[in-house]
């Protein structure tokens, strides 16, 4: 089985507070939201391989450490996930991006995808599928299912980042895709009756762009 981790830094707390509370600007949301996705680069990327190399200081020759194995990719699902890119490219630039849109039906609660657009060797690289929310689990399930299934990538080259996950979406995701961590800034009570997560921060595509 794989990890859930939660990433629980009293800056990050701190700032997932800022953003739960309903008065949160569309701006502050939004820087905040980059913020947290920004810290939880260091424990998200905690285990990634390292090589020796060889380079010359001003002063002598002297064997370091670099990164080493797959390149990296960063897959957003859309809208929300968005919210989270510019945060992690900041900590690490040459990653590339992906996109995957899903919107879950406000009835059903299905996640149902309408666009995707991945690197050209997505298979090749070590993945990290962002979305703020992990509630049902069904978007971010239908998400890896893509992944894995259509363009085949190794569920163990996928690590899954939000922030805020509810414990039905975890048992989901962990159930549909166990071999693929999931981090985590908070681990909330529940879901609501409508499939949101309480206590929550709303609609996080919504507070994102202001689209409400
Ligand atoms: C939100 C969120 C996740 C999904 C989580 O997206 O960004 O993708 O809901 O819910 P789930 O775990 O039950 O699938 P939404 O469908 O609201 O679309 P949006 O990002 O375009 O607003
Ligand atoms: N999607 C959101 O944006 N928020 C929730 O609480 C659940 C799903």
């Amino acid at each position: 089985m794989s990890k859930f981790v939660i990433v629980d830094h009293p800056l990050i707390q701190h700032k997932l507070t800022l953003i739960r509370d309903k008065e949160a600007s569309t701006k502050v949301f939004r820087e905040v939201t980059n913020e947290i996705a920004m810290l939880m680069v260091y424990e998200v990327t905690r285990d990634l391989p390292l090589e020796n190399c060889q380079i010359e200081t001003p002063l002598v020759t002297t064997t370091q450490k670099r990164l080493a194995g797959k390149k990296l990719a960063i897959v957003p699902i859309l809208r929300a996930g968005l919210g989270m890119v510019d945060g992690i490219i900041n900590l690490i630039p040459a990653a590339r991006v992906g996109h995957i849109g899903m919107y879950r039906d406000e009835e059903t609660l299905e996640a149902i995808e309408y666009f995707a657009k991945l690197p050209q060797d997505i298979e090749e690289r070590q993945v990290f599928v962002v979305d703020p929310m992990l509630a049902t689990g069904g978007s971010a399930i239908a998400a890896l299912n893509q992944l894995t299934q259509k363009y085949k990538v190794l569920p163990e080259n996928i690590t899954f980042v939000c922030l805020v996950a509810a414990p039905e979406g975890v048992m989901a995701l962990q159930s549909a895709h166990p071999d693929v961590d999931i981090y985590a800034a908070a681990l909330d009570e529940k879901l609501n009756e409508n499939g949101y997560i309480i206590p929550g921060l709303g609609d996080a595509g919504d507070r994102i762009f202001g689209t409400k």
